[in-house]
């Protein structure tokens, strides 16, 4: 599949646009800056001995298939905005953690709703959002040759956006969940915060979650 990735530059974005080209998917990684974007490309392409092109995020929205959003919560909002045109009809699986920095350690929500409830009502009913991957650090993600210790919940109302993001999600080698409608992104994105927090607490590069009794 041809996989956009919004701020790709970014932490989270490097190490799910390495795993997934590795997977063999197609990566375009995305940027406010088309040189920054094709610098981190040639970054992916050296790692995992294949190409990966770079772009502005528009670009990399309207030439992918799929679009992953990679960037802060404070920028979510206006890159949304930016791009509703071209993520109309598209599968966009939203990753944000609504955090308030410096408190990063404390749940911070969008009153009554959740960063991925707020997307998929900025772009409308085409946009086809999904909220996962909020549990899983860059850290461990940017190690592909190492397994990773943490479930994925995914969420949204659209059933078979959902259960591509499952299919993708495990081609980065994890094991992924059908989590419910995306009102349920509220209890997804209110936990990350609880990690960072056990991060600290008990000096881990990256806590995760797993799921018992699922079979
Ligand atoms: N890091 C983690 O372990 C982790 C885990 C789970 C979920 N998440 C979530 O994943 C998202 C990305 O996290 P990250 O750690 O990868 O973030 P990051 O490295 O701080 O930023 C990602 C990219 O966002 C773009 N960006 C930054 N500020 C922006 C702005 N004001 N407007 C538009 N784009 C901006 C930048 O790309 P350009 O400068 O190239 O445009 C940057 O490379 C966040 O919402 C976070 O909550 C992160």
């Amino acid at each position: 599949m041809r996989i956009g990735v919004i701020g790709g530059t970014g932490r989270e974005g490097h190490g799910l646009g390495l795993r997934w080209r590795l997977a063999g998917h197609e990566v375009l990684v995305g940027s406010r800056d088309a040189e920054k974007a094709r610098a981190k490309a040639a970054e992916l392409t050296q790692l995992s001995g294949r190409p990966v092109t770079g772009g502005t995020n528009e670009w990399a929205a309207r030439e992918a298939e799929l679009v992953v959003l990679c960037v802060p919560y404070s920028a979510h909002a206006a890159t949304l905005e930016g791009l509703r045109g071209a993520l109309a009809g598209k599968v966009v699986i939203d990753i944000t953690v609504p955090l308030r920095p410096p408190q990063v350690r404390v749940v911070h929500l969008p009153p009554g709703s959740s960063a991925a409830q707020e997307a998929q009502a900025l772009l409308g009913p085409e946009a086809r959002v999904v909220g996962a991957l909020h549990h899983v650090s860059s850290s461990h993600l940017a190690e592909p040759g190492e397994p990773v210790e943490c479930d994925v919940l995914v969420c949204s109302d659209d059933q078979a956006a959902l259960d591509l993001a499952l299919t993708l999600i495990k081609d980065l080698g994890l094991t992924a969940y059908d989590a419910g409608p995306l009102a349920n992104a509220v209890a997804l994105e209110s936990l990350t915060p609880v990690l960072l927090h056990l991060n600290k607490k008990y000096k881990s590069p990256g806590a995760g979650i797993r799921f018992t009794g699922l079979g």
